[in-house]
């Protein structure tokens, strides 16, 4: 996509440009870390790069054209990149036709940044015979390289969503192809090149440019398990949330966010729905800003996750605690009241359905996931049980795992009222796959569990069915890889159960 001579080229042309180009000349290719899309609406969508090399503001010419060598452009203007938010530009573009593909380039000075593809959604009352997206978690940098992406891009799908864990701020596992090359980070620079490490990756630039991203962050964004203000080792929340601050700023600076999605100090206002016509309904969920802490951390810990005996750590069932907090609660709650999507599909990070975590008679839950905010989860799927066709989506344990959501997962006769979908990782490890196996008996509400590939999950949704492809890349040692189909399953109109196609 980018080659050496139009580096050089780029730098020339930066190097007698008009100011303030001279005084704030570019050190390297001003879009080195590509563009990107998000939160398509019937009427618009949000255009995002981050230029590199500059000190000074920088004026940036945005364009967005109907054909993709951009000959007919049905708008533009200028934003300006700026060093107090990195020099990242967030155009929230406006007056689009419904449910149609528009291609977008940014210019800084006479350097051209590859042109981007995404699209409007379908308008609210619009009939819409099928979506086709994928949905992605878990991409620890030093673990594998983003093949994943590349037949993500072949499906061609609407929009793709991100669930979480874009970035990992600590080294683990093994087997590593490259490396962060920096210890964690806890300031904004150090969150700032962790993003643009990241983001320099080639295959992860071309599903940005390819269609329109939804996102919503897991805890390694920020820090391992933390929920609000608490991490899990001795910080505290004042110094903690500094941190916070730090690390959503950078989020924002890196990902395609609509401009009412700026952080202001350690507050992030992430959760959003986008609407799909009458098909679907895509609730975006935020499940750290808000969380209460978790409860029963391990032995000298202040805060994380841990895995406990339910009787024993009797904090586990307050009714008070919350995941999203009430008030994102209660935003949801009102969505899907309102929803009349045929589809309403509830996008977070983690585990719902529950999963005894310890064989035969008693039950052991990992306070991370939903297991460790059990009356919310009732709260919610009390809710859910009201809705139209809810499925849930989630990643964040680097493994497949698709189940029926129960309002009573203790009694067998308890009839599902919604289907959940977890996907695996693209490149992080999960667990051996014995240890996942092992636990299954215990939770006949599980169709699958499988932690043996790394991959994303390809869904078509039309208004008779929802299609889920679990996709398996063969390795993430190289970034050319074959992928394949370990399994799909279907969730029928009206019957809220999957069912192995
Ligand atoms: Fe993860």
């Amino acid at each position: 996509m980018y080659s050496r001579r139009r580096f050089l080229q780029a730098v020339a042309a930066l190097a007698v440009s008009t100011p303030p180009f001279r005084s704030a000349r570019a050190q390297t290719y001003p879009f080195a870390l590509g563009v990107a899309s998000g939160y398509p609406s019937p009427s618009g969508i949000t255009l995002w790069t981050r230029i590199a090399g500059f000190q000074l503001p920088v004026p940036v010419k945005w364009e967005i054209a109907s054909d993709e060598s951009l000959r007919t452009v049905l708008s533009s203007g200028e934003a300006i990149a700026g060093p107090d938010w990195a020099h990242s530009v967030h155009v929230d573009v406006q007056g689009l036709e419904a449910n149609r593909w528009y291609w977008y380039r940014f210019t800084a000075g006479d350097v051209q940044s590859p042109i981007g593809r995404t699209r409007t959604a379908p308008g609210a009352a619009a009939p819409v015979e099928r979506l086709r997206f994928a949905f992605a978690s878990c991409q620890q940098y030093e673990q594998g390289y983003y093949g994943a992406y590349r037949h993500i891009v072949a499906d061609e799908p609407d929009f793709i969503a991100f669930l979480g864990d874009y970035i990992y701020e600590s080294t683990w596992g093994k087997e590593h192809v490259r490396s962060h090359g920096a210890p964690q980070p806890y300031s904004l620079e150090d969150y700032r090149a962790r993003y643009a490490l990241y983001k320099s990756d080639p295959d992860l630039q071309a599903a940005h440019a390819a269609c329109p991203w939804l996102v919503i962050w897991d805890d390694h964004e920020v820090d391992n398990d933390y929920a609000d203000n608490r991490p899990e080792d001795g910080m505290e929340p004042e110094p903690f949330l500094r941190r916070r601050a730090a690390a959503y700023r950078a989020y924002y600076e890196h990902m395609p966010l609509p401009a009412r999605m700026r952080p202001q100090g350690p507050h992030l206002p992430l959760h959003a729905g986008i609407g799909w016509g009458r098909l679907a309904r895509v609730y975006m969920l935020d499940t750290r800003q808000h969380r209460s802490w978790q409860a029963c951390p391990r032995p000298k810990r202040m805060g994380g996750s841990n895995t406990v005996d339910v009787e024993t750590c009797t904090a586990l069932a307050a009714p008070g605690r919350s995941m999203l907090g009430r008030a994102q609660e209660r935003w949801l709650e009102g969505a899907l009241r309102d929803s009349r999507a045929g589809w309403n599909v509830l996008a977070q990070t983690t585990r719902m359905a529950q999963f005894d975590q310890q064989p035969g008679p008693g039950r052991r839950a990992w306070t991370d996931g939903w297991d460790g905010y059990p009356a919310a989860r009732d709260r919610l799927l009390a809710k859910l049980k009201e809705a139209s066709n809810p499925v849930v989506i989630g990643g964040d344990i680097h493994a497949f795992q698709v189940a029926q959501l129960k309002l009573d997962f203790e009694d067998p006769d308890s009839p599902a009222v919604a289907s959940e979908f977890l996907g695996t990782s693209i490149t992080s490890q999960g667990w051996p796959q014995e240890r996942l196996a092992q636990f299954l008996p215990d939770n006949p509400h599980f169709l699958m569990a499988d932690s043996r590939y790394r991959g994303y999950t390809r869904v078509e949704v039309t208004p008779k069915r929802w299609l889920a492809d679990l996709r398996i890349v063969q390795t993430v040692q190289t970034r050319d890889t074959p992928c394949s189909t370990l399994a799909s399953y279907v969730v029928e109109d009206g019957r809220p159960t999957p069912v192995a196609a």
